[in-house]
């Protein structure tokens, strides 16, 4: 079978998948009105092409936190990659590497933090906390990862407590009881006596705890999760360093906003003073092209890497990240788009389907 779209990587991925791994990556809470959503959104967003453009050189480059990338293309943070592929994150991260993108581990890995680093040591990688009730812990992750040279610091907001996922109720997939079992100390403090703490994220932390970073890491803050003008006022008030819009591929709070239709909010409020990104029901390369238009600097891909690795390891992981690309040259050279600089908001026309 030949894979030539992202959607064909998804039908593949769930022939291989037995069915409660396929409805732990496809899940999405309750009715799953916002999962769907985020796909069904952007293709009410209609494009204002512009021609006669000398379009016979295209760059997809651009930068994040002053770290350039072969195009606005990266991983999104997800937890346990060997449900997907046995050698799991350190596959994810060879294909991150060589495509020359970011991918943001997830404080939930299948193997350490040391293993992934080990498999791709040149490529760009951002760390995701789910903060821990313990502050130790917290400022030993930090530590840890800073030494270990992630880029940046990517604190979730909107897992205070696990989204209801009716499918992995309905599988008997307790995934509280998998995150518990996830042991966040380095291998070296296996050797010691610190114990392993409990690791489910805290309900309790709120905008003042935020500080207790800054003092901790000189690492860029960025909050993932962000879908309101309230909460993007806060976040630059609180002087960090990007904005990840994102409703976590609707699978926390149901009935959220598509990440596409908060974007354009959060893009209003934040008024250029920091970078903002999206994730969330990216599929094609005109998708990726309206996320930039409307203002965010990247987009990041959640399930569709779980189905490249799933299908070919770390071979698919950089076929969907290439598809991806190639899908974007093709859009920023049909709407007269020399470079990502090039992509503004004139090329969007929202209409009523
Ligand atoms: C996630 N997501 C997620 N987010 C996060 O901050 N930390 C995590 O550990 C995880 N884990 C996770 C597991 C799986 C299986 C999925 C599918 C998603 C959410 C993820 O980062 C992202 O926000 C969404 O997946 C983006 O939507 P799309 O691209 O999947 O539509």
């Amino acid at each position: 079978m030949s894979l030539v779209c992202l959607e064909d990587f998804k039908a593949y991925a769930r022939q291989q998948l037995s069915k409660s791994s396929w409805d732990f990556i496809e899940g999405e809470a309750d009715e799953g009105i916002t999962r769907s959503d985020n796909i069904a959104a952007f293709k009410r967003i209609h494009l204002r092409p512009r021609y006669l453009r000398d379009v016979s050189k295209v760059d997809t480059r651009t930068t994040i936190q002053g770290q350039e990338i072969s195009a606005p293309i990266c991983i999104s943070p997800s937890a346990f990659h060997s449900v997907a592929w046995p050698d799991g994150e350190r596959s994810t991260a060879r294909a991150a590497q060589e495509v020359n993108i970011c991918y943001i581990t997830s404080t939930y890995t299948s193997c350490t933090l040391e293993d992934i680093v080990a498999a791709a040591p040149g490529g760009l990688r951002w760390f995701q906390l789910y903060v821990q009730p313990d502050w130790e812990l917290n400022k030993r992750l930090v530590q840890r990862v800073e030494a270990l040279g992630f880029k940046a610091l990517v604190i979730t907001v909107d897992a205070p407590v696990i989204g209801n996922r009716r499918q992995n109720m309905r599988n008997q997939l307790n995934l509280e009881e998998n995150i518990m079992l996830k042991d966040l100390r380095s291998p070296e403090e296996r050797n010691s006596t610190i114990t392993a703490p409990t690791s489910l994220p805290s309900p309790s932390f709120c905008w003042d705890d935020l500080s207790m970073f800054q003092t901790m890491t000189r690492l860029p803050i960025i909050l993932k999760g962000i879908l309101t003008k309230e909460d993007a006022e806060l976040a630059v008030k609180h002087n960090v360093q990007g904005i990840y819009v994102s409703n976590h591929g609707g699978r926390q709070l149901d009935g959220v906003p598509a990440s596409i239709d908060a974007l354009t909010e959060v893009v209003a409020a934040v008024k250029g003073k920091i970078e903002v990104y999206m994730d969330g029901g990216v599929r094609t390369g005109s998708d990726v092209l309206k996320a930039l238009a409307l203002g965010a600097r990247c987009i990041f891909l959640g399930r569709p890497i779980l189905w490249g690795l799933t299908c070919k390891g770390e071979y698919g992981v950089k076929e969907v990240l290439n598809i991806l690309k190639a899908e974007l040259h093709t859009s920023m050279a049909l709407s007269g788009c020399q470079s990502v600089a090039e992509i503004s908001p004139d090329l969007i026309q929202f209409s009523r389907l």
